[in-house]
Order: C-alpha cells, then structure tokens, then sequence
C-alpha cells in the first residue's frame, strides 16, 4: 500500500487518554476474533463498530424504515437502544446477537454505512467505548476517524478467498446452509463498496501495521499485535 493512498495519520497519543489499539480491515479478515483475543490478553474492553452498523440495519428493516431515506436511517442509529454484554448484544431488551450475523444484515450493514448522516450518529456512540484501562477497536475506520491518535493501529488483511472459505466453514460449523461461490461473490461486492465509499472508506492509516493473516492462525495473528504492542512500551 503506498502512502498516499493512507489517511489519518495523526498518532500522537493524548497523554491521559486511555490507549486504544484499532484494527480495520475487511470483512470475515478475523477482526472479530483477532480484537476479543488481544482484549484478553491485555484485559481491556472491545469495541465491535461492525455491530453497530448491523444493529442500525436490523432496526432499519424491524421499523420497517425507508432504507433511501437518509435521515430516517441517521435517525434509527442516533435513537438505538443497544447493550453490550458478556456474550453478545440487545436491540430494544431483545436478544439479538445471532440475528445481527446474518449474511443479509451484513450486506445492508455495508449498502447504508455509506451515509455520512448515519456515520456521525454513530461516532460519539463508539467514541464513549474509549475507557480505561484501554480499548480494542474494531471496524473499517477505527484508524483513520474514529481514533486517529490510536497509539497502536492494525489493518488486518487476507486474500478473498482465504476469508470467503473461513466465513463458508463458520457457517457451517453453526449449521447454516453455505455455498462459496456466492460467499466469494457477495464478498467482492461488499468489499468494492466499502474501498469505494466516499466518506470513511476501508483504507489503512498512514500510521497503520498491514498484517496479513492468510498464512497465519489467529493465536499468530494475536500474537503479533501483542509483539507490536509490547515493542511500543
Ligand atoms: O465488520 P462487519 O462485517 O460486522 O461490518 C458490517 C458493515 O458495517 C461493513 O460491511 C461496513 C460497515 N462498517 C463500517 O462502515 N464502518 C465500521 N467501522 C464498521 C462496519
């Protein structure tokens, strides 16, 4: 990735902030799991930004809201009623954390995250994760808006099919119907729209450590991050 095709590069890391460790990247890279491990190991809290984008989609269609109507979508996401807890999440007191998975959330997730109206209604929301004693965030544009002086910034990157045949096993494994072809299809477009977007587009922060997790396990590619963060202290 060259340089000028990166932004946000303001890394100095406000002194009396609790640190933030961001990890962008695309869909099914392993963010997910990747950020819930490192947040272990360091015994902080995880920010999962996708979330709040699946759950602004799901409230969409359960309110049966004009998906092109740009401020009655903003609107959904400024009014959520959301908990995170241990194991997952609630949308208005209801269990939702399943629900938010699905590959048809994911996909309105990504056709509504375009709208600038919408992303600044999340972004006081996702800002007031930042709490001590640190955060792991992740998402698309933790690095380059959300927490541009993030003292430590990952872009986690794996070749498509790589993550088209780990979220087909996912599913799978959680015994849903798969097929890869259309996995691998729905990935490319999901992946086009999020590079292409004009506001907060899926793009590393000049500040950023690309890792590429298509040779790697998890635990390696945790390890890593732990690697980097520890070599900063
Ligand atoms: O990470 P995910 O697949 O759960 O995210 C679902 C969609 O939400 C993704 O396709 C684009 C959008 N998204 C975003 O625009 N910005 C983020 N920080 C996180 C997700």
């Amino acid at each position: 990735m060259t340089d000028s095709a990166r932004v946000g590069n303001e890394s100095a890391a406000h002194p009396g902030l609790p640190p933030v460790i961001t990890i962008d990247g695309p869909t099914a890279s392993g963010k997910g799991t990747v950020a819930h491990s490192v947040a272990s190991a360091l015994g902080w809290e995880v920010l999962d930004s996708g979330a709040l984008y699946r759950l602004t989609a799901l409230a969409v269609l359960q309110h049966d809201v004009d998906q092109e109507d740009v401020q009655a979508v903003a609107d959904i996401a400024q009014h959520l009623t959301v908990q995170f807890h241990s194991t997952g999440v609630t949308l208005d007191g209801r269990e939702v954390s399943e629900l938010i998975r699905q590959e048809q959330i994911g996909n309105l997730a990504s056709r509504l995250a375009p709208d600038p109206g919408l992303r600044a209604a999340l972004l006081e929301r996702q800002r007031a994760f930042r709490q001590f004693p640190g955060l792991v965030a992740d998402g698309r544009d933790m690095g380059t808006i959300v927490f541009q002086d993030a003292p430590l910034k990952i872009f986690l990157v794996a070749d498509v099919q790589a993550r088209a045949q780990r979220r087909c096993n996912q599913l799978i494994e959680k015994g849903i119907s798969a097929n890869l072809a259309d996995l691998l299809a729905d990935m490319r477009e999901r992946d086009a729209r999020d590079v292409e977007r004009v506001v907060a587009p899926l793009i590393a922060a000049r500040d950023a450590h690309v890792v590429d997790s298509s040779a790697l396990t998890i635990a390696q590619t945790v390890q890593v991050i732990i690697d980097l963060w520890s070599s900063r202290q």
